[in-house]
């Protein structure tokens, strides 16, 4: 670690930018070659920042979680934002209050929300269940035409289309399972759109999207865009389920060696569950149970967390070599959930810090 990184006081998010600036590269390039437009999701990095950035790559726009994370790009000058999250009725409000200032798409997989937003004048997406199981109208079913007809309406409302979330990607275990699981929600959102469109419904679009999926997919057929958000940043998860390479993680959480008991088979740093979360990972994998890999010692893990303690474990000789007071990166399971735990990066490039961005993490 650098000199200038040293002088950070820990537990602190590191950002490599120059990694970032190249995941987001890859990114635009592989949505150019298959025919998609890019939304971003930005809950991972909760950072305008970065949106700029993602738009300078050529993103359409940004997609939001909540309704503070509108409220930041909003106000940080974005002007289309989808919020990609089911409203219900008590906050069409709130969102239409939004809408006077950017466009601000919202998304639906029920019926009764479908009819109390007629007149709100917002763009609406019909959420479609592609076989993640969490959220959204199953597409074969009857439920889901009837929403769509309601949407279809379009009575003082806009009807964007179909919007799907392959969460189930992350439960694969190499990039082949994971293009199968884009080629299903591929032909989830197409087929929906064709049933739609025989029937007299106008679907504008069809939006997909998960980091593992985008990244495995071969083809897009039928699908206008995606909207990735862990790639900007990737993660231990990531790297293990094969969707990137180590070398392609873009954040850690600096820690410091705080404790050290005297032929003890493991350390204490400064990072614990409000520095890193409690993602364990893709549990799927059967691993032993980790909060987080170190950068540069494979062999040593975060096996537990309290609050502010990360316990550190591996080979007791390479752990003898740490001493109070020593730094040590920690790779996050899940990049999202720490960046939410933490208030700035610090934007590092070459080992040297260049500037501390502020991240919107407020509900
Ligand atoms: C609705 C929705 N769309 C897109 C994404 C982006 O997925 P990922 O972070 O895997 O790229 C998420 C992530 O949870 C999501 O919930």
């Amino acid at each position: 670690m650098a000199r200038r990184a040293l002088a950070i006081e820990t537990p602190a998010l590191l950002l490599h930018l120059d990694v970032v600036e190249r995941n987001l590269e890859r990114m635009a390039e592989r949505a150019r070659r298959l025919g998609v437009a890019l939304r971003p999701h930005a809950k991972t990095h909760k950072c305008p920042e970065l949106g700029r950035r993602q738009l300078a790559h050529g993103a359409i726009g940004l997609t939001v979680a909540t309704l503070a994370e509108a409220e930041a790009f909003v106000r940080a000058g974005f002007t289309d934002l989808t919020w990609a999250f089911p409203i219900d009725p008590t906050h069409i409000p709130h969102a239409r209050r939004l809408a006077r200032r950017a466009t601000l798409r919202v998304v639906t997989d029920d019926l009764e929300t479908a009819r109390a937003l007629a007149g709100s004048g917002l763009p609406v997406w019909l959420k479609v269940d592609c076989g993640y199981h969490r959220a959204g109208v199953d597409p074969e079913g009857p439920y889901a035409m009837e929403v769509a007809r309601e949407l279809g309406r379009e009575d003082g409302l806009r009807f964007d289309g179909l919007l799907s979330h392959s969460g189930h990607a992350y439960h694969t275990r190499n990039k082949a399972e994971a293009a199968q699981v884009a080629e299903e929600e591929r032909l989830a959102l197409s087929r929906f759109a064709q049933r739609l469109r025989a029937a007299g419904i106008t679907v504008r679009g069809t939006s997909a999207g998960s980091t593992p999926a985008l990244s495995a997919a071969t083809d897009l057929t039928g699908v206008t865009e995606a909207r990735p958000g862990n790639y900007v940043f990737y993660d231990q998860t990531q790297v293990l389920i094969g969707c990137c390479e180590p070398e392609d993680v873009a954040v850690s959480v600096l820690a410091t060696v705080v404790s050290h008991q005297p032929g003890g088979d493991h350390l204490v740093v400064d990072a614990g569950a409000l520095s890193l979360s409690k993602d364990t990972g893709p549990d799927h994998l059967g691993l032993p149970i980790s909060f987080g890999a170190v950068r540069g010692h494979p062999s040593l893990t975060v096996a537990s967390v309290s609050q502010e303690h990360g316990v550190v474990r591996g080979p007791v000789p390479l752990l003898n070599q740490f001493h109070v007071g020593d730094r040590m990166e920690i790779v996050p399971n899940h990049s999202c959930l720490t960046v939410a735990h933490h208030d700035q990066y610090h934007v590092m490039r070459d080992g040297r810090v260049l500037d501390q961005w502020r991240i919107a993490r407020g509900r």
